[in-house]
Formats: C-alpha cells, sequence, structure tokens
C-alpha cells in the first residue's frame, strides 16, 4: 500500500497505492467543496495534475447532492478519476459542536459511494482540552476505529490521531488506532493550532502522534492547507495535506505564498511566477475570486514540490531552517525540535551527499551534529597527553587548515588537539567524519553559535579529564603549551584516524576488534589518503572519501561478529531469508526479525540468522522501528554475501 523511496529528517518520498491510482507523496490533496467547487475536479487534473483530492462525506449525505452522488458514485459525480478521499464530519463537530450522523452512518456512505479513502468520525480534541476530556475523546476515538474497522469491507480506512496536546495521550491514541486495518493515520485536531499560528505545539503534537504511529503507514495532516508549514510539517513525517485554504482564503481576497499571505488589494506586483501572476494584471486578479484560487493553488502544489525535492537532495532541514525564518512562530517550532533529538536522530542517515549548510544558530542542534557530540561522549577515547591544545574554528578540513600548527606544537609539547567548532569538538582524527569537513560555516560567527559552541565543548572537555587546555592564539601560544605540557608527541595520523573512526561508526571497542594483528594500508595515489586497511593480509575496511566512513569488508565483519554481541551492530532475518542473503539478494523489510536500536540508515551493518550466523554484511536503508513495521521495501541492501562456514577439521 505504501513504499518509501527516498527519506530526508522523518520526511519521505512515497508512493500510496489507491484503486484509482498511486499517489507520490508528500502530496497536497485540493478540498473540493462539492456546494461550491471553485476549481473544477477536470481543472484539478488538466492544469495542477492533483493525484487526490478530498472532499467531505458529511456534507455530501446530507446536501442537495445525496442522491446523484449515491447514484453515479463520487468519481463520476466529481468528474475526477484519480483517487479520492472523503472527511466524516468531525471537523464540522468542530465548527458546529455537534453532528447528526453516527460513526457507522459516515463509514457506510463512503463505501456506498465508492471512497477510495473514507475517514471515520473521530472526536475532534481541542487543544484546550485537559487531560481528562482530552483522554475521554481519545478513548472514544479508539472505539470508533476499532468500529470503523469493522465496518469498512474493501473500502481503505483513514484513523484519527487525537489527544489535544497531551503528548502522551496522542502517543496511545497514535499506537491504537496504527495497529488497526487502518491505511492511513490522520493527526487530527490541529486546525485551531494553525489557524493562530500556534506551530510550536503543532510540532509537539505532531512528533508525539509519529512516536506512537506506524511508520510503515502513511501519515496526513489535516486541514493543513498553508504553504508554510509544509517543509516542516514533511520534515517532522507527514505524508499528505489537505487544503480548503486555497479557497478559503481567496474567498476572502488573500493569496498565500510560500513565506506568508498577502491580500491582493494591497499588491502592485505579486512577484509569484506562476500561470496565473504571469499571464494577468494585478488589478485583475485581485478583483477574480477564481484567479486568486487558482493562484493560491499553484503556491500550494509548488511548495509541495519543493519539499519532495529537498527529500530527494537530501536538504530538508536547510529549506525548513530558511523558511523558519517567514515568521517568528515558526522559527519557535524549529527551536523546539532540539528538545526532540532522541527521537528524530533516529531517523538520520550517518552520511549524506554533499555539504551542511550553516543556516542560523539552529543548524548547530539538527539531530545528526547532536549524534556526532553524543558519540563523541560516548564512543570517542581520548589518547593520554599533559593537556589539550584547543584549536579555533576554521576552514575545512581541519587537518589541513591545521597542519604546520600542529606539527610545531607537537614538537615541543606533549598534548592532545581538538578544535572547538560551532558544531561541537572535534579531534582531528574525525575530522573527515561527514559533516564535519563537508559543511559550508559562515567566516564570522553569531554570538548564540559562539556560545553554543562553548558550552559544547565543556561539556564533552569535563569528561576527557585532560589537565589543561589551551585556546591556540598563534605562534605566542607554543611557550605556554611547552611549559605546561614538556615532551613532544608522535602521531600516527593514518592509525589514529583510523581508529578513532571505527570506534566513532561501530562503537567502542570496534577499533580493538577490527585492527588486531598486522595491520597495513593501501593509500589513494590521488590524494594520498588511506583507502583500503588490511589486517594480517585481509581486507577489513574501505574508507570512503565522500563521507570519511568506512564500508565494512566480509573479514571486518567477522571480526566485528565475535566482539559484539547480538543485537549490536546486527540485522537478525528470518531462516527462510538467510540462503538469499548469502548469495548477495536484500533484505527485504518483511525478512527482518530483529535489528540493533542503534541501527541508523545508510549503517554498515552485519545481517546475521537467527542462530546468530553471519550471513551477509549490508548497508541499511532503515532504523530498527522501520525495518520491523515495513512490509515492503528494502531494509538493507547486501555489500557482499558470507557464505556457511565450513566446521574446523577435527584435529
Ligand atoms: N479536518 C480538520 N481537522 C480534522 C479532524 O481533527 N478530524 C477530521 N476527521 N477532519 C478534520
Ligand atoms: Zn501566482
Amino acid at each position: 500500500m505504501f513504499e518509501v523511496r527516498e527519506r530526508d529528517g522523518l520526511g519521505r518520498i512515497g508512493v500510496m497505492e489507491t484503486r484509482h491510482g498511486r499517489v507520490t507523496t508528500p502530496a497536497l490533496l485540493p478540498v473540493v467543496n462539492p456546494n461550491r467547487p471553485i476549481i473544477p475536479p477536470a481543472d484539478l487534473v488538466n492544469r495542477f495534475h492533483a493525484e487526490i483530492l478530498m472532499t467531505n462525506a458529511y456534507i455530501l449525505g446530507r446536501g442537495p447532492h445525496r442522491e446523484s452522488v449515491l447514484r453515479q458514485g463520487l468519481h463520476e459525480f466529481l468528474g475526477f478519476s484519480g483517487a479520492i478521499m472523503t472527511d466524516s464530519g468531525a471537523f464540522q463537530s468542530h465548527v458546529y459542536g455537534d453532528v447528526d450522523v453516527t460513526n457507522a452512518e459516515v463509514i457506510e456512505f463512503e463505501k456506498r459511494i465508492g471512497a477510495d479513502l473514507g475517514t471515520m468520525l473521530d472526536v475532534f480534541s481541542e487543544p484546550s482540552h485537559d487531560r481528562t476530556q482530552a483522554a475521554a475523546d481519545v478513548e472514544e476515538t479508539i472505539r470508533r476505529a476499532k468500529e470503523a474497522d469493522s465496518l469498512r469491507g474493501e473500502m481503505a480506512l483513514v484513523g484519527a490521531v487525537q489527544g489535544g496536546l497531551h503528548p502522551d495521550l496522542r502517543e496511545r491514541c497514535a499506537r491504537e488506532v496504527s495497529t488497526l486495518g487502518v491505511s492511513v493515520c490522520a493527526i487530527g485536531g490541529v486546525v485551531p493550532l494553525l489557524e493562530s499560528y500556534r506551530f510550536q505545539d503543532l510540532a509537539r503534537v505532531v512528533i508525539a502522534s509519529k512516536k506512537g504511529l506506524d511508520p510503515a503507514k502513511p501519515v496526513h495532516l489535516f486541514g493543513a492547507g498553508h504553504p508554510l508549514v509544509f517543509p516542516l510539517a514533511a520534515l517532522l513525517g507527514c505524508d499528505l495535506f489537505d487544503s480548503a485554504s486555497y479557497a478559503k482564503y481567496a474567498r476572502d481576497g488573500r493569496m498565500l505564498f510560500p513565506d506568508g499571505t498577502r491580500r491582493a488589494s494591497e499588491l502592485r506586483e505579486s512577484g509569484c511566477p506562476c500561470p496565473v501572476c504571469t499571464d494577468h494584471a494585478m488589478k485583475e486578479i485581485a478583483q477574480d475570486e477564481a484567479l486568486i484560487a487558482e493562484h493560491n493553488l499553484h503556491t500550494c502544489f509548488a511548495a509541495v514540490r519543493e519539499v519532495r525535492r529537498a527529500i530527494a537532495h537530501g536538504d530538508l532541514w536547510e529549506l525548513v531552517e530558511r523558511r523558519a525564518r517567514a515568521h517568528p512562530t515558526l522559527l519557535v517550532a524549529l527551536r523546539e525540535l532540539r528538545h526532540h533529538n532522541e527521537f528524530l536522530e533516529e531517523f538520520e542517515p550517518v552520511a549524506r551527499r554533499g555539504a551542511l549548510y550553516y543556516v542560523g544558530p539552529e543548524t548547530a542542534h539538527r539531530p545528526v551534529l547532536h549524534r556526532f557530540r553524543r558519540r563523541l561522549m560516548e564512543r570517542y577515547q581520548p589518547p593520554s597527553a599533559k593537556g589539550l591544545v584547543v584549536l579555533p574554528e576554521n576552514r575545512r578540513p581541519f587537518t589541513e587548515a591545521y597542519a604546520s600548527a600542529v606539527a610545531r606544537v607537537m614538537e615541543t609539547s606533549d598534548v592532545h588537539a581538538i578544535v572547538k567548532s560551532i558544531w561541537g569538538p572535534v579531534p582531528l582524527e574525525l575530522d573527515h567524519v561527514w559533516p564535519m569537513a563537508q559543511s559550508v560555516v559562515p567566516d564570522s560567527l553569531d554570538v548564540e553559535s559562539l556560545e553554543a559552541a562553548e558550552v559544547f565543548f565543556r561539556e564533552w572537555a569535563a569528561g576527557a579529564g585532560y589537565p589543561f587546555g589551551l585556546l591556540w592564539e598563534g605562534e605566542s601560544s607554543l611557550d605556554e603549551l611547552r611549559a605546561r605540557a614538556p615532551g613532544k608527541r608522535a602521531v600516527d595520523w593514518n592509525a589514529a584516524r583510523i581508529r578513532a573512526t571505527a570506534d566513532h561508526q561501530f562503537g567502542r571497542g570496534a577499533a580493538d576488534a577490527l585492527l588486531l594483528g598486522t595491520v597495513s594500508y593501501v593509500v589513494s595515489k590521488n590524494t594520498g589518503k588511506v583507502r583500503n586497511v588490511m589486517v594480517d593480509g585481509d581486507h577489513v575496511l574501505s574508507l570512503r572519501a565522500e563521507d570519511g566512513l568506512f564500508t565494512l569488508k566480509a573479514a571486518g565483519a567477522q571480526r566485528l561478529h565475535r566482539a559484539f554481541h547480538p543485537p549490536q551492530l546486527r540485522i537478525i532475518v528470518d531462516a527462510d531469508a538467510v540462503p538469499f542473503v548469502r548469495e548477495g539478494k536484500n533484505v527485504f523489510a518483511k525478512f527482518v526479525r530483529e535489528a540493533d536500536p542503534e541501527v541508523r540508515p545508510r549503517d554498515e551493518m552485519l545481517v546475521v540468522s537467527p542462530d546468530d550466523e553471519l550471513c551477509a554484511v549490508a548497508q541499511s536503508s532503515m532504523n530498527r522501528r522501520e525495518m520491523l513495521s515495513f512490509k515492503r521495501g528494502v531494509a538493507a541492501y547486501v555489500r557482499e554475501g558470507v557464505p556457511p562456514s565450513t566446521p574446523a577439521p577435527p584435529h
């Protein structure tokens, strides 16, 4: 039903199958008001290329068109052959206080008119609802979701997540509803937040819901129709948006833009490249509700396409950070995200193509950088020395910028060298690891970033245990270093880099396991950098130039397999899958039994049988939560199959 093709943050480009065709996500569902269709559904297809739209079963069921839609079916009635999702009237209950239908009646009607995705009648949980009331909303919503599941027949069901602003209730509702036979999980009760620009609360609600939701199911965000929120909502894992805003704002003479809303009558030019704004004078647009609606819809579709571009390119975080400047409350929402890094980090790939760009002081708090700092504390073993020379942020890679300074320092002082970068401390041996060498950072930094760098540095230094740290201020620092840490240090930088990278990537102890024996390197003639690592003649690791991380070879995997216990570093597959994986076939998610909770997308992993026999080396494309949930798609791309080991001959 849903398969993921690309990912970034919790965002994904996916394909959702319906009875009326495939829908590429993130997708925008324009809302068609059956009583007032400002843009005809045929135009939504031909001019806007909509693959799916949304209409309201509650309104249809009690309006003048009831009989014709029942007779013709929804698709013929609307003149739309793509996928159609119907909503249930829960929003009307929020607006009017109550609705005069039952959950069972709505489901029955949606089935009869042929909705591709029919929404249950959930209880709209207002942000103002206290715990007791929100808990009651959730219990009733779960009860109705179960009822809807039992009544849905062949219809794909949309299950709703309620719970107001209470994270634990959201998570519980999400978990209960998404384990039922629902095809789409929809986060509801957020329109009041969207209307009053309460994006921080929105972010909290979406994150809490995502924690409980089945990652294999597409997630809809009810009522999110402003392009301002698409990047953030997609980053947090929302796949579908419905927009009535394009029509509602048009009725009010207001134009939507990716960075906000403007009144058409107050503009001399819109500055927008859409066909409406290209072909019509602003005066004409301002007087024509349909033209404004079309412009609004162009803006919304373009904003969703931009999100998809960013996911495919791997710079959705950058897009969100840039777009957050469009509204102060969006910036507050962005700053909220750092408090959820433990969860968000699970979904971040270990590396990606291309550079990480500084956008603002929020960038340092991205989950990937949080991960780097945490691994530094948990996995990095600082070498013994009499002190630290602390090198300021500089041109990257730092080893090149500081090559001669460090050589001079170590001739006369026994100190270890570490860079106090704005992403946190970076030991010189780890400066090639993504994104430390692959970051674009301004020459002159803002105070907030500098203060954060200071805090990150102190947190690490407190645990590292060096007697002193001296900030490098150029030549003048040489004397003081010599006085405080007399001696010298001879560092084999290749060896130090290999060891530190191995522990950073695979966990503390990995370097000892991988490198026990006689180590030699194959060095690139072009770059002078280590390419392959051989131990006792076996090729155990290759070092990738792009991201400074290792590709694991079978001989290396065997060493890690002996040193780390299950499920560490492992993907455990069903016995049925073992022969295929050994032959080099990819690991499909449906065959994964268990996996290391620490596995991240693009990690190098050991694929093992239920009896913990090593079967392959693979690069994961999912985290554990995803591997255990998805029934479709590849969980890990096998690099090398490992044949069954022949039992040792008797002595
Ligand atoms: N439309 C906007 N918000 C909601 C909601 O919470 N539930 C449903 N079913 N539809 C909505
Ligand atoms: Zn326009």
